[in-house]
């Protein structure tokens, strides 16, 4: 495995974290994701940044046209998610915080949304033939604006380690 600085870390907090079979199902892909639109330039490691109220409601519509089928309507992802399927599949995880989207760093989240996951029997598509980094990336608020304190620091933590932050 050849990770780049930032993502060998976020490896390496992610064995940290509590273990839910996401681990190898969604390792980075080679490819590099520019810094987000709108990202702090010096982002502060303790304080996630504020999510702006129209942008988690428009993040919120994207995920219930494009993304509600499979991971739920109120965010629970399927019955019995953390039992994979009989081929090794996965079910759809929650994007609340009782699932591990937050165990992921943005950068990570919006490669496996736009290009998919390299799972080999991933079951979640690629959206980036519809769906524009930036609508991805406000549904990603939406998802965060139903996390807890603590999911959403652990998160911008990731976020900013794999950016090169300290
Ligand atoms: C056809 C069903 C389906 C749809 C539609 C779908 N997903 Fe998924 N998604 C999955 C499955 C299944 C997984 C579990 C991992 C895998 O199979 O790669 C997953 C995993 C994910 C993960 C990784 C979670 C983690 O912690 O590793 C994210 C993030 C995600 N989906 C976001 C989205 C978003 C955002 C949308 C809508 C734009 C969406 N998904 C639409 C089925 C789906």
């Amino acid at each position: 495995m050849s990770h780049v600085a930032g993502r060998a870390l976020t490896v390496v907090a992610l064995a940290a974290a509590v273990a839910t079979g996401c681990g190898e199902a969604s390792e980075p892909t080679a490819l590099s994701v520019p810094l987000l639109p709108g990202s702090p330039t010096s982002p502060d490691v303790s304080e996630p940044p504020p999510l702006h109220p129209d942008r988690v409601a428009a993040g919120e519509e994207l995920y219930q046209a494009y993304c509600a089928q499979c991971h739920g309507l109120d965010l629970a992802g399927a019955p019995d998610w953390q039992v994979p399927n009989d081929d090794g599949s996965f079910k759809p995880p929650p994007q609340d915080g009782t699932g591990h989207t937050w165990h992921h760093a943005d950068q990570l989240l919006l490669e496996i949304v736009s290009v998919g996951s390299n799972f080999p029997q991933s079951r979640m598509p690629a959206f980036g033939d519809q769906l524009s980094d930036d609508q991805i990336m406000a549904i990603l608020d939406y998802f965060k604006s139903n996390w807890g304190r603590q999911e959403r620091a652990f998160q911008w933590e990731q976020t900013v380690r794999a950016r090169g932050g300290s």
